[in-house]
């Protein structure tokens, strides 16, 4: 694992995972590896994500968000932390609390977190964590931004192979758009802010796509890509679920598709703000380019 000279005043949470990676490999543009530092957790066994990260020559910290003095250890000497949420469910929130108290007293100035669209109103069951992880930030005193991150468009595009093979796209979203943008895009949001530079001029950045696309418009996409008939089937939310149950998710997951897509049919996941486009200074991938490069 690196170790600069020099002390990193930048670090990177979730660095083995797709958007802290995205994050790093577009801030190394702006910066010098040796200004970043890359949170991993620790591994039992060689990572090659890990590997890749050394290679790019950023400096390496090893911590759990379960393990609050690993966390304030790792920390030392970092200056803004771009603070990428958990991707586990349940202990979630005390996970990001000790993220928080770490960074509190690490004396980091400045921290960017990635939460959800709307998170402070929004039904979905998916933001009560970053709900309270925003009011965690606040009452830490720490100056902070809060990235709100729309849904991912790989959420959907990973559905692609098998609605191929299906022939239709399951879900419960109605009609309700979806705004989406690629990871990609919201690291690059990340990017921004979290680099030395950036003065904010807001504290709440609520990031989706440019357009937005229903999951009809999803399935139209999809059968003139694979030029196959695709289309949509919309269900209650007890078929969805089990229409879901037969992939073997866990059942947490499956429980927050649902609730995900019941949300969306009201507009939870639209938005048109555009604040991810001013933010990254071009536009957002679009469904139609996305699809165009997946395999
Ligand atoms: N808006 C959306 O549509 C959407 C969709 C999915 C997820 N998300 C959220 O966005 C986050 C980033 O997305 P992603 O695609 O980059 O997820 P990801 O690829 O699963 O990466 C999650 C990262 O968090 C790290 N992590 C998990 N538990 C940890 C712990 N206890 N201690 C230290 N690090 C830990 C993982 O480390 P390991 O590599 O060691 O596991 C990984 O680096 C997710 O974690 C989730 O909160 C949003």
């Amino acid at each position: 694992m690196n170790r600069s000279k020099s002390t990193p005043k930048v670090m990177v949470t979730g660095a083995t995972g797709q958007l802290g990676g995205l994050a790093i490999s577009t801030l190394l543009k702006r910066m010098a590896p040796n200004q970043i530092a890359a949170l991993v957790r620790p591994k039992k066994e060689a990572d090659a994500r890990v590997s890749k990260l050394d290679q790019l020559g950023t400096e390496t910290r090893e911590a759990d968000y379960e393990d609050l003095e690993s966390l304030r250890q790792a920390m030392s000497g970092i200056e803004r932390l771009l603070f990428i949420s958990s991707n586990s469910f349940e202990p979630r929130r005390s996970q990001h609390q000790n993220v928080i108290d770490a960074a509190q007293a690490s004396g980091v100035k400045f921290i960017a977190y990635t939460s959800i669209l709307n998170a402070q109103d929004t039904p979905l069951v998916l933001a009560t964590d970053h709900r309270e992880t925003e009011n965690m930030l606040t009452a830490s005193g720490i100056d902070h931004v809060v990235l709100r991150n729309g849904w991912y468009l790989e959420n959907h595009l990973n559905g692609a192979q098998q609605a191929v093979k299906d022939g239709f796209i399951a879900g419960a979203a109605g009609d309700g758009r979806f705004s989406s943008a690629g990871r990609a895009d919201y690291a690059a949001a990340a990017a921004v802010v979290i680099h030395p530079d950036f003065v904010p001029t807001r504290q709440v950045f609520e990031l989706a796509g440019d357009a937005s696309y229903s999951l009809y418009d999803l399935a139209a996409a999809f059968s003139e890509q694979f030029d196959t008939d695709i289309r949509y089937r919309n269900m209650d939310a007890e078929a969805f679920r089990s229409a879901l149950e037969v992939h073997n998710l866990p059942q947490t997951l499956t429980s927050i598709l649902v609730d995900t897509d019941l949300c969306a049919a009201d507009g939870a996941l639209e938005d048109a703000s555009g604040t991810l486009q001013a933010l990254i200074g071009r536009p957002t991938l679009s469904l139609s380019d996305a699809l165009s490069t997946t395999p």
